[in-house]
């Protein structure tokens, strides 16, 4: 009876441990910041990396947006590509530990969004879905900018 209480005391320890560590890893590197957002905290060059990214989300959504409006589904396809999962392997390996899993999710469905745009080109050739696919992929930019802001490290 005794041992039996001793290892649910020791379960609960365990659970308060693994919780704490799953924590730590899934918050990211952020602080809370002034505008009532949270500032994810990166080196110069990782925020420059991201800012980089983000240009190329406004182009390709842009691009997007200019080859609907003419039916040129090829450019549409080339536009939401350039913003897909592929393009994802240009990101660092050390931005998946800063990064809270929350904004981690939320960029990988924008990119998802993209590819899905890609498709819908391909397949329905239809200019009024592709622009209302992308701007379903835009509620994720703003989703993201109203709660996270990218900030320089100082030393
Ligand atoms: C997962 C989060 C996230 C998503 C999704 C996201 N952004 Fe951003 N974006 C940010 C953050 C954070 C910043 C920096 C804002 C700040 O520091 O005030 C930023 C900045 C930008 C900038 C400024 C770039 C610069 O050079 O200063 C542009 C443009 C931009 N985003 C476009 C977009 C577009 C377009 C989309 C959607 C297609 C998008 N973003 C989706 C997080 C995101």
């Amino acid at each position: 009876m005794k041992n039996c209480k001793l290892s649910w005391i020791l379960v609960a320890v365990l659970a308060i441990v693994v919780a704490a560590l799953g924590y730590k890893f899934t918050v990211g590197n952020v602080q809370p910041s002034d505008d009532g957002r949270q500032a994810v905290m990166l080196s110069k060059d990782e925020r420059n990396t991201l800012l980089l990214e983000m240009r190329v989300w406004l182009q390709s959504s842009q691009g997007i947006l200019a080859a609907a409006s003419e039916k040129d589904f090829d450019a549409v396809i080339k536009s939401a590509q350039a913003s897909g999962m592929q393009a994802e392997a240009d990101t660092p390996g050390s931005l998946f530990r800063k990064i809270p899993v929350e904004m981690k999710a939320l960029g990988f469905d924008t990119r998802r969004k993209f590819d899905d745009i890609a498709v819908e080109a391909a397949k329905s050739k239809d200019s009024s879905l592709v622009v209302k696919k992308l701007s379903m992929a835009m509620n994720n930019c703003i989703a993201c900018h109203e709660m996270y802001r990218f900030v320089e490290e100082t030393k």
